[in-house]
């Protein structure tokens, strides 16, 4: 960077006219432009083709892709492309490369070699969000894996291609104030301080996946609705430590890994933003998703990432933050809470659900979008109901499930109990599915059911039957 730095500014002495601030930082970060990307998640079962995708991508000027996968329809797809590309090893074959130098071989050979140099491929993230899965063994196998992938792309001189692995923002145990950003004790010397020395060593990036969103939404008492969409004027936040002052919560989260790095004694590292975004949509329990709040959240992050000069983090300011946006797609087949399959750019049909582009430079305040009506959380009761014409087979399976969890969770839908008629399967799904949620939604049960139940604010309880409920 400083050697660029310094070329860029003998040849201003002969071009005076151009301002030199400007061109300064414009040129002196071209290496990581941050060019933010997309995230083209897959977990959707109504999705459009490869082919179709793409276009899509290169309608919102994205810089850069990021697949969870190594699709080979994708990869082909992006060949001749001016995309630089991101695949993954999939979570189930770390343990295995860790101690197979053959198998990351084969593997690099089959998945990125076929495609070289024709695909940009320039990252191969080793798993994701390893450090979130229960599953430790893994953990202890991420960084021999990552070191054995960097050893076969090295063998097949695959030298543009960098090694990471994107992590939640949960390997922080301490995230404020960010100057006392620390990572969780139990896995900091295991797992991250070799990630942080193979990362500086082969001049990687540290992959971070940082939501908003989801700090906001645990806390909007204590955090502004607009701080954490990154808009102007809202109230600062000074780490009282560092005298730091924060504008938004995106940086206050980015710095907090900063300094967590630094602590563990890796102080120049790169940060690369895995993912981030904001959800169009959710359940009724859950606050802020909506398509207004999305589109004002990627348009300030757009443009807060494709600033010029460079804006970087007060900790790091004028540093490249390169990105992906997550994502492409509403993915109708991701579990969990209704936020997760609400994070897309684009309905399945192709249709954008609100007007967006990456580049930064056609970027107005979005308009004519529906006001949110859910920045405040839901007051009053909600159920969980079966949805009108769901496969009836899985819906069976569904309604013994739910009923087998919990305490007594199904006794008046059973013959002779208070809710038993109507007697058919959608009365009794709903009420087992209403019941298993009021018990146990507090252990973290989601009305979900893979897509074959819905909340409502609507009472289904008929005459002496009272479907149990959620209060908020
Ligand atoms: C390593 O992987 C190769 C290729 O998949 C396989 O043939 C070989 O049996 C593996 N070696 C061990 C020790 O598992
Ligand atoms: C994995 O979990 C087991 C059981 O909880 C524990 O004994 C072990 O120390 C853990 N290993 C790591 C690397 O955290
Ligand atoms: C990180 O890499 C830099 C540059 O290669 C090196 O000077 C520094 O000593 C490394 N830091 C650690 C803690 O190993
Ligand atoms: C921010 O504040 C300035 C000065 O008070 C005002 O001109 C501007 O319209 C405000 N912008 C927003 C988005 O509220
Ligand atoms: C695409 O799907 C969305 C959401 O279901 C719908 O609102 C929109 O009208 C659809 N667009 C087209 C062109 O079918
Ligand atoms: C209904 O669900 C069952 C079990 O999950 C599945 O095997 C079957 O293919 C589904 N039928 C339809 C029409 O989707
Ligand atoms: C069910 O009841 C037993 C005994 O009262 C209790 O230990 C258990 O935690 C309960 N389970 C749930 C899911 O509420």
């Amino acid at each position: 960077m400083k050697q660029q730095q310094q070329q860029t500014h003998n040849k201003m002495g002969l071009i005076l006219l151009i301002p030199l601030f400007y061109l300064l930082f414009s040129l002196s970060s071209a290496e990581i432009a941050p060019k933010p990307g997309v995230c083209y998640g897959q977990l959707g079962n109504n999705l459009p083709q490869p082919s179709t995708s793409i276009k899509l991508i290169k309608s919102l000027k994205a810089g850069r892709v990021k697949i969870y996968d190594t699709n080979p329809k994708i990869l082909k797809q992006l060949k001749n492309t001016n995309i630089q590309v991101s695949v993954m090893v999939p979570n189930e074959l770390i343990t295995f490369i860790a101690n197979n130098q053959t198998l990351s071989n084969n593997w690099v050979r089959s998945n990125i070699l076929r495609f070289y140099p024709k695909t940009k491929i320039r990252y191969v993230l080793v798993g994701n969000e390893i450090l979130s899965l229960p599953d430790n063994v893994t953990w202890t196998n991420l960084v021999p894996a990552m070191r054995r992938i960097r050893r076969s792309l090295t063998f097949f001189k695959l030298k543009k291609v960098k090694v990471g692995t994107p992590l939640a923002m949960d390997c922080l145990e301490v995230s404020f104030p960010p100057s006392s950003g620390k990572f969780r004790l139990s896995v900091t010397d295991s797992v991250i301080k070799p990630l942080l020395q193979f990362v500086n060593r082969t001049k990687s990036f540290f992959f971070i996946d940082v939501y908003p969103y989801f700090a906001w939404a645990s806390d909007p008492v204590n955090i502004k609705l607009g701080y954490a969409l990154l808009e102007p004027n809202v109230s600062g936040y000074t780490d009282p430590v560092t005298g730091l002052m924060y504008t938004n919560l995106l940086e206050q989260m980015l710095d907090a890994v900063y300094f967590a790095m630094k602590r563990a004694g890796y102080p120049d590292i790169r940060l690369f933003i895995a993912e981030t975004g904001w959800p169009n949509g959710g359940d009724i329990d859950q606050i802020g998703a909506s398509i207004y709040n999305a589109a004002v959240y990627n348009r300030n992050v757009i443009k807060f990432l494709t600033q010029k000069p460079l804006r970087g983090t007060p900790h790091k300011p004028f540093v490249a933050l390169p990105s992906f946006v997550f994502s492409l797609y509403n993915e109708n087949e991701k579990p969990g809470l209704g936020t997760e399959r609400h994070f897309g750019l684009f309905y399945p049909n192709g249709s954008g659900i609100y007007p967006i582009d990456l580049s930064g430079k056609t970027l107005e305040y979005p308009k004519g979008l529906p006001v949110p009506t859910n920045n405040e959380p839901y007051k009053g009761k909600i159920w969980c109901v079966a949805v009108r014409g769901a496969n009836t087979t899985a819906l069976g399976g569904a309604l013994s499930y739910a009923c087998g969890q919990g305490n007594g969770t199904c006794g008046p839908i059973k013959q002779g109990g208070k809710c038993f008629k109507p007697d058919s399967l959608w009365w009794h799904a709903s009420y087992a599915f209403s019941s298993y949620w009021a018990q146990l939604r507090e252990s973290g049960a989601t009305c979900y059911f893979d897509g074959l139940a819905v909340q409502t604010t609507k009472n289904p309880s008929f005459g002496s039957c009272k479907f149990p409920s959620v209060t908020l």
